[in-house]
């Protein structure tokens, strides 16, 4: 069975999620940046083990990312899961996992990289917006998709409420890719991920999804 950790910074709903998925996966370590992150309780309920290293107590990021990567090796996880984990990560720790780190991005990525990705959707006037779930590489927020909801910008829609309908599609897309990591049926080629297996395809090839609808 393949093993991860994953790295939280606060709420850990998809951390929840992904526990909650009961997946072929065995989670040996939850470890937070932030000490008081909630997620950290949730996983020590659950009985997994969960770690707090504080960012703050560290002079540079690369003392940081130096301390997470021995606490990491620890566990010797075949994947890092980053849920929620609000750290950019060196290109040096990043190397040390090449293609075995995953993060969940909330939005259709390459659009709205980095943070407050709700309200510049909004504010650019974006029809669909979404989250993906794809591998971390040293561009932030630029490694290969592997999986990707849209959901529609709704008139009226405040940054909570986009946020919360996009969420609901997290916690549906992660467990999904890690049920293909545990798998082993993801395959990345020239920067592009291919699911192994996958029937949707040929099905799907003709749908579109097109916001507003025309009743
Ligand atoms: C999610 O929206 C995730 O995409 C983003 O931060 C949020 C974390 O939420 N990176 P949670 O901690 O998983 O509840």
């Amino acid at each position: 069975m393949k093993s991860i950790v994953i790295l939280i910074s606060g709420r850990g709903s998809n951390m929840e999620a992904i526990l909650d998925a009961r997946l072929p996966l065995e989670i040996r370590a939850v470890i937070s940046n932030r000490p008081e992150a909630r997620g950290l309780d949730t996983a020590r309920q659950r009985g997994i083990p969960a770690i707090a290293l504080n960012h703050k107590s560290f002079a540079t990021r690369e003392d940081f990312d130096a301390a997470l990567a021995t606490t990491i090796k620890q566990y010797s996880p075949d994947y890092i899961v980053l849920a929620g984990f609000m750290r950019i990560l060196t290109a040096e720790f990043i190397a040390q996992y090449a293609n075995r780190i995953v993060n969940i991005h909330p939005s259709l990525l390459p659009a709205f990289t980095g943070l407050n990705t709700h309200q510049r959707a909004l504010e650019a006037g974006v029809k669909i917006h979404g989250t993906t779930v794809h591998f971390v590489t040293p561009a932030l927020d630029h490694g290969p998709i592997i999986i990707q909801a849209a959901v529609p910008v709704l008139p009226g829609d405040s940054e909570q409420s986009l946020a919360a309908r996009v969420l609901r599609q997290e916690h549906r897309i992660y467990p999904q890719a890690l049920a293909w990591l545990a798998a082993d049926r993801i395959d990345l080629k020239d920067g592009v991920v291919r699911i192994r297996d996958a029937s949707v395809e040929a099905p799907m090839a003709d749908a579109s999804l097109i916001v507003p609808d025309e009743k």
